[in-house]
């Protein structure tokens, strides 16, 4: 390739989201062993690098094929080594597991069969050694049906004050047979389970989690204790669980479902989104305001609108929400700016930093996601919060969906405000569709009917198998003694030790993006190069000349001339020379 010459960018749209007094993230300087002073920076949030850990399939210490606390210790090298800034620990609480965790039996502990609270300390430790912090998932709309409170509930029958804790009805019908309302619940099936007493309670996920009753002043404080608890022990921030079901206004009379279809979100529906749970974020907040530097939140609140969105992201309640339109977005140009302009909006309207996410636990992992067909209308099943689009295996083309994943992922790093990486995607790992319906986990798979999949979906499993170190060995290095979720033989070429050092590798491209993402970032600006943003290219400018450069087309297009700082695939040389942006690939240069 020839050496490109300097010119000066074209920009012309500004899209900017800066807050006052926003810096470059703070984190580990540089991989090595020595310990970094964490800086009591108020903002470190905002564009920080946080990597999710589904801790069961992350890295088993203990060797029983789960994942647990110790693998996390022994992995703390490897994280630094990556460059993130912050860890977010999906739950890893005492749970019978009826939901990967979600199915909280007590917020206040660690499960026996991931570690300990001192493990847990001897973790949050270690990794602000490493100069890493430590965001923990929340999880309060609802508790697993072996939470203590819930079987006091159950001890203590209908009418007594430890029902009013959760949402307890009479069923209609002659002798309350019917549940009080025909809802469906998000893994399908009925959202009213009836008790031995005859009563019935909602549950809005599995049977096995009871929605809590935000009402009542006992499960208010109750939620205050654990973000002290956990804040006390030296967690840095909070992801909170379906952060706009909370609050919910249950009349006499309940709609049925075709009503409740109806209705607008717009703060006043009787279960989503309604306006008063900001006063419970609020109340948050104070907690969050009683520690140097102030505990954050991050909200995972699907909603109808980003404006809607916003209220979430309020430094007044949680602070920041997730943003899940570029997950849901095809690979597209046009797509991709909308969603990027809108946003950045629209965190400049509430003063929080925007959030990034093209893979995480509940949906299929973005390098499959890109090698299936287009997704249009029937890619997701959003009202249920998650996507299942596992897919028949003809229709996918692998090699252009990590190709592509690349891209994106170049892409997202570029942009102003927080990236929320989810573990694997920086092995460029594909979706497991290969899992024997008997050792399926997700309720979400056994609890709706094929039809109800959307595109053949398989449930989520598949983007939760234990992840692979080494090429050979029990379980890919991920424990000595099996893995909870079945591996498939592909996995040992997408290892880590099969992609460390290889200058290829989809590792390698991610260390070296967040290597030099830490030098170049800057203010929370963006500008788009209207020059080269045409067609299917689409080139931002952030301050300093950092440029990012994306061509969604197949086609290869000229490269603006820059020096060459990354590229998520080979560059081409055109026939004068010049060299040339492939298909599907991104480059970061420096003008
Ligand atoms: C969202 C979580 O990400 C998902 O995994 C879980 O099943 C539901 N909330 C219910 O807690």
């Amino acid at each position: 390739m020839s050496t490109p010459t300097p010119s000066s960018p074209a920009p012309a749209e500004t899209t900017a989201a800066t807050a006052p007094g926003s810096t470059a993230a703070t984190g580990p300087a540089a991989a090595g062993s020595d310990a970094v002073e964490l800086t009591a920076d108020p903002t470190w949030w905002r564009q920080a690098v946080v990597y999710q850990i589904y801790p069961r399939s992350f890295a088993d210490g203990s060797g029983d094929g789960i994942g647990d606390l110790r693998g996390i210790i022994s992995r703390i090298p490897y994280l630094r080594r990556l460059g993130v800034d912050a860890v977010w620990l999906s739950p890893f609480y005492p749970s019978a597991l009826a939901d990967g965790g979600y199915d909280v039996d007590d917020y206040r502990d660690v499960d026996p069969r991931i570690g300990t609270l001192e493990e847990f300390d001897e973790m949050s430790r270690a990794l602000h050694e490493a100069g890493i912090r430590l965001i923990v998932d929340i999880v309060p709309n609802h508790s697993s049906n072996r939470h203590a409170w819930f079987r006091e509930a159950l001890a203590a029958g209908p009418g007594s004050p430890e029902r009013e804790r959760y949402i307890f009805r009479d069923g209609l019908g002659e002798h309350g047979e019917l549940p009080p309302a025909d809802w469906t619940s998000a893994f399908g099936g009925p959202a009213w389970t009836r008790v031995e007493d005859g009563q019935w309670y909602l549950h809005t996920f599995a049977r096995e989690q009871p929605d809590f009753n935000w009402d009542h002043p006992e499960v208010r404080e109750d939620f205050l204790t654990t973000l002290r608890f956990w804040s006390d022990r030296g967690v840095d921030g909070f992801r909170v669980d379906v952060a706009q079901c909370l609050a919910k206004h249950l009349a006499e009379d309940l709609p049925s479902s075709a009503e409740l279809a109806e209705m607008p979100q717009d703060g006043t529906h009787p279960l989503v989104d309604r306006d008063e749970v900001h006063e419970i974020y609020a109340e948050w907040r104070r907690v969050f305001e009683e520690y140097t530097p102030p505990r954050t939140a991050v909200a995972e609140a699907w909603v109808s609108s980003p404006e809607r969105r916003a209220k979430y992201a309020s430094p007044r309640g949680l602070g920041q929400a997730f943003n899940f339109d570029l997950l849901t977005a095809d690979f597209e140009a046009d797509a991709f700016r909308r969603i990027v302009t809108d946003n950045l909006r629209q965190s400049a309207t509430t003063g929080s930093s925007s959030t990034w996410v093209l893979s995480n636990h509940d949906v299929v992992r973005h390098a499959t996601r890109y090698g299936l067909p287009p997704l249009q209308g029937r890619e997701v099943k959003q009202g249920a919060e998650w996507i299942i689009a596992g897919g028949p295996e003809e229709g996918i083309d692998r090699e252009l969906g990590l190709r592509r994943a690349r891209a994106a992922t170049l892409f997202e790093l570029a942009l102003p405000g927080s990236a929320y990486l989810y573990q694997g995607e920086e092995l460029g790992l594909h979706e497991v569709a290969e899992i024997p319906d008997e050792q399926r986990q997700d309720p979400a798979f056994w609890r709706t009917t094929a039809e109800d999949r959307s595109f053949d979906g398989l449930g989520r499993d598949g983007t939760r198998v234990p992840l692979p170190w080494t090429r050979e060995g029990s379980s890919f290095g991920f424990g000595t003694d099996g893995a909870h979720l079945p591996q498939p033989a592909w996995f040992a070429d997408v290892s880590v030790e099969a992609e460390d050092g290889d200058p290829a590798s989809t590792l390698t491209l991610y260390r070296e993006a967040l290597r030099l993402r830490r030098t170049l970032q800057g203010a929370e600006e963006l500008t788009w190069d209207e020059e080269h943003s045409t067609g299917d290219v689409l080139a931002l400018v952030r301050p300093g000349g950092w440029t990012s450069i994306t061509n969604f087309g197949d086609a290869p297009v000229p490269l603006p001339a820059g020096e060459v700082l990354l590229s998520s695939a080979p560059l081409e040389d055109g026939p004068d020379g010049a060299p040339l942006l492939p298909g599907a690939t991104t480059a970061w240069l420096r003008r």
